[in-house]
């Protein structure tokens, strides 16, 4: 539990359907999903999705933002998504769902990938802010015309992990 603008700020794994319909809305309703045409049907699917693990942050009982992440798979340690709810945004929720993703993937993995879409450069900037640097764009990759950016933030090399140097 953290504190933000006199809120408390709880981050919790997602707990329900009725939950993951909320999550939808807020995905659905917001950019970058609106240009990839990802509707409310998608978005639930997405949050209904069993196999990901999904957060939510919540103050005073209401979902303000979702993490999605993946430890597993070609880019272990990825965040799949992030979204905090438009009237929250810009008070920290943000930069607390990131914070709590790294701590669980840098326990186990020494790197943290995302993508960011070519157009959302205030996201881009937000991850730029949070020590996250270019690696790499993937073009066409989700809808032709828009590339992915992917990113990195590392704490270590993988060898120097594995001996526990750091
Ligand atoms: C991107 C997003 C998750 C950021 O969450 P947020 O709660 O608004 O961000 P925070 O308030 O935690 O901001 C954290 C830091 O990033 C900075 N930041 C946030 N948005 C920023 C922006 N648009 N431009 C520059 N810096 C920004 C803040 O100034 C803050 O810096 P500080 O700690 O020095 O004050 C949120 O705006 C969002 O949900 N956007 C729509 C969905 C989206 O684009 N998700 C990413 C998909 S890849």
């Amino acid at each position: 539990m953290v504190e933000i603008h006199s809120n408390r700020l709880e981050i919790r794994k997602i707990a329900s359907d009725a939950e993951a319909k909320i999550c939808a809305e807020i995905m659905s309703s917001s950019e970058p999903w609106i240009t990839y045409r990802f509707t409310y049907e998608m978005a639930l699917e997405y949050f209904m999705n069993k196999t990901f693990e999904i957060y939510v942050a919540m103050s005073s009982g209401k979902i303000v933002g979702f993490l999605v992440i993946e430890k597993e798979g070609t880019f272990t340690g990825y965040i799949k998504s992030i979204g905090v709810h438009t009237a929250w945004r810009g008070k920290g929720v943000g930069k607390h769902l990131m914070q709590y993703a790294e701590d669980k993937i840098f326990a186990v993995k020494p790197n943290v990938f995302l993508c960011v879409s070519s157009f959302n450069t205030e996201a881009k900037m937000f991850y730029e802010k949070l020590g996250y640097e270019t690696i790499g764009e993937l073009k066409d990759f989700l809808l032709k015309g828009y590339s992915e950016i992917l990113m990195r933030k590392s704490i270590s090399s993988i060898l120097e992990f594995r001996g526990g140097k750091k």
